[in-house]
């Protein structure tokens, strides 16, 4: 049976997966999990639909989503992972709630290029890493048959919650990036070293600008929904 990591960073981007709402079938589905603590993380094991799930979030940060995209694959199996949160607009055609899909992910913060490499590169790494076409493919498949508006761009992540109009368009210009967020490209890395088949997802909660704190605490529970209702439909799919 396909194991499949679903992963967030905050305990608000996987509370739809757990809580009741407009979401049934969810709630019926998580009912009967297993609980296993393990490295500070919690994780949910489950089953949908003939498919072994494994769900959990990471805390915030590169680091944290690392040992998390790493642990869901090497301790517990998963063949695949997918990813479901929120992000800051850098493209102004994202506005609060769109739905983005990473296509390319890189690493805003990294940053050796006092010996000549370009920003968001180490040696023997690459500046973007590539989630699964197939997945992609599915999504837009997903996006078409529901009539949801998925666009597809490059997340730029970093350790960093960007407040900043300077700071975020040098992240536009540098990197062509669409959406910044904090957890995306480590999970990226993960998985592609590993060569599981990932997809990031993200509803943005905010425009990366001055009033990008208060967005974001106004906006995270109703995006983290729309990002997780679309992995839901991704789930009946597989
Ligand atoms: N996640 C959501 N909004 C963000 C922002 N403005 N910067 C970094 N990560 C985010």
């Amino acid at each position: 049976m396909m194991k499949i990591a679903i992963m967030g960073a905050m305990v608000e981007e996987v509370e739809p997966f757990l809580d009741a709402g407009e979401h049934e079938p969810l709630l019926k589905y998580f009912k009967k999990h297993n609980d296993v603590e393990y490295a500070g993380n919690l994780y949910h094991e489950a089953r949908f639909k003939g498919l072994d799930i494994v769900l959990g979030y990471s805390k915030i940060g590169k680091v944290n989503a690392a040992l998390t995209a790493a642990t869901m694959l090497e301790k517990f199996g998963c063949e695949m992972l997918l990813f479901t949160g929120v992000a800051g607009a850098v493209n102004p055609d994202l506005k609060i709630g769109d739905l983005i899909a990473a296509t390319q992910l890189c690493q805003h913060d990294l940053d050796i290029t006092a010996f000549g490499h370009p920003h968001g590169f180490v040696p023997e790494g690459k500046v973007y890493v590539e989630p699964s076409r197939e997945l992609l493919h599915m999504a837009r498949s997903v996006a078409e048959e529901k009539g949801i508006e998925l666009k597809g761009g490059i997340i730029a992540t970093g350790d960093q919650f960007i407040a900043d109009a300077e700071r975020k368009a040098w992240i536009e210009k540098t990197f062509e990036a669409d959406a910044i967020e904090m957890e995306g490209a480590a999970v990226a890395v993960v998985c592609d070293a590993m060569q599981v088949p990932f997809f990031v997802l993200r509803a943005i909660s905010d425009a990366a600008d001055l009033d990008a704190t208060f967005d974001f605490d106004e906006f995270l529970k109703h995006s983290s929904q729309v990002s997780s209702s679309f992995v839901m439909g991704m789930l009946e799919k597989i």
